[in-house]
């Protein structure tokens, strides 16, 4: 086997491991086994009772793509308990899942009910989906331009990380249930369109670096500490909030019918950004900074959960055909960063499992977002956030070689 493996990976000219010793030729196996071996993103909390959580969703969409691929059982079997582990017996959602406080990030797993109502024509799975939907018709405020909040607690907040939350599974649904609905692609369309032009930076400042990309959020109001007073977005440029809006852009744009005119609408976005998220990684390693708008500052580093978003929607941006890259620019820049996260995020425990390191633990628009509290934030050995993304990545990268 490893004999095969070495060659395997001369005969493809990959040299992604300095010793190919005791690690798998997929990364993305090694990624999902690990975490599955854990019971990570199971339904359920380290005290094991049940939660709704947008990290399990994105465990979740990752899972599927590599059930999907290797028609390995266990990958569905796992998606299916963990579900089942919120999701009642007659639909009612559990795990804490409440629609009084309308937070979008427990609705992140509601593709994954969509897709099980789809395989197995279980109606709970439907009437699961169906009060997520309900949220964000019913309870969910918006600005007065249209964007959904955040969550109640944070009024006339749009953040990025709300459009990979909510904005999938309201995309998804519309597919399943309403796809000649034009008003509901018209508002998942609205929905990425305001993030994008109340959040791009437009200019440099003394001491943030200009690369045009997505602020995290932005105050529609203006009035939020953080708010920017002539455009309302926060100060910083944080890696994992744009990483959640790359990966929802590349995403959503395989379920919007191309026949509605939001799918080149949020295409002209992707093909904007996507060349930038290439030229911001950092030139040495060809990862990313936590804070990209300060990179090379003191207490900034370079963090694993957005770079390995960054890699997952750089190459399958490329790989769908969603961006032209002619000269190979935007998947050389991948690969670069994708050799660094195995090099340096990746370490073998030794018993079949591989930890994954350097994802920060959160970040947050409830404080003053400023370079501070992002850098002060500590970072956890294999939280999902950034262990899913890797698959994801990994998916993704193995694409390109095998
Ligand atoms: C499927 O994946 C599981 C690990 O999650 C592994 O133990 C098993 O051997 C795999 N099955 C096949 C047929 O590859
Ligand atoms: C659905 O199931 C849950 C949990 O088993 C239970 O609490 C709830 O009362 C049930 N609702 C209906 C309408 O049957
Ligand atoms: C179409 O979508 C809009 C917005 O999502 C929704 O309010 C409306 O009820 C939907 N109409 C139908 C017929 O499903
Ligand atoms: C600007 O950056 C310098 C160091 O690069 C730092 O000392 C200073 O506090 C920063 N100013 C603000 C307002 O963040």
């Amino acid at each position: 086997m490893k004999l095969l493996v070495n060659s395997l990976l001369l005969f493809f000219g990959i040299l992604v491991v300095e010793s190919t010793t005791a690690r798998p030729l997929s990364y993305a196996i090694w990624a999902a086994n690990s975490a599955i071996a854990r019971g990570q993103g199971n339904g359920l909390d380290s005290s094991g009772k049940p939660l709704v959580s947008y990290e399990h969703g994105e465990l979740q969409w990752a899972l599927r793509l590599l059930f999907e691929r290797t028609k390995n059982q266990t990958y569905y079997d796992y998606i299916k308990t963990g579900v089942d582990n919120v999701v009642s017996a007659n639909g009612t959602v559990g795990g804490g899942y409440s629609t009084t406080q309308f937070q979008l990030d427990p609705i992140r797993v509601g593709p994954t009910f969509l897709y099980l109502y789809e395989r197995t024509k279980d109606e709970k799975y439907r009437v699961a989906a169906d009060a997520f939907h309900n949220q964000l018709m019913f309870d969910q405020s918006r600005t007065a331009q249209g964007q959904f909040w955040h969550k109640k607690i944070y009024p006339n907040q749009g953040w990025l990380d709300g459009v990979y939350m909510g904005d999938i599974f309201y995309a998804a649904y519309t597919q399943a249930f309403q796809p000649n609905n034009v008003t509901a692609w018209d508002d998942i369309t609205l929905q990425f369109t305001l993030m994008f032009e109340n959040t791009i930076q437009k200019v440099a400042t003394p001491n943030h670096t200009f690369s045009g990309l997505l602020y995290h959020g932005y105050d529609y109001s203006h009035t939020t500490v953080w708010a920017d007073p002539d455009r309302g977005h926060s100060p910083e440029i944080w890696d994992r909030a744009l990483g959640w809006y790359a990966m929802a852009l590349v995403d959503v744009l395989s379920i919007i019918p191309t026949s509605h005119p939001g799918n080149a609408a949020i295409l002209t976005i992707l093909r904007m950004l996507a060349p930038r998220i290439a030229a911001a990684a950092d030139p040495t390693s060809g990862v990313w900074w936590l804070v990209m708008t300060q990179p090379g500052r003191a207490k900034n580093y370079f963090e694993s959960s957005g770079s390995a978003m960054f890699v997952y929607a750089l190459l399958k941006a490329v790989r769908v055909g969603y961006v032209q890259d002619p000269d190979g620019t935007i998947v050389a820049a991948a690969k670069k960063a994708y050799r660094y996260m195995v090099n340096n995020w990746v370490v073998d425990n030794g018993d079949g499992t591989m930890n994954w390191l350097n994802t920060v633990q959160v970040g947050s628009l409830n404080t003053d977002g400023s370079f501070d509290y992002y850098v002060g934030v500590p970072t956890v050995v294999n939280d999902l956030k950034g262990l899913a993304a890797f698959a994801l990545a990994s998916i993704e990268f193995e694409h390109l070689t095998y």
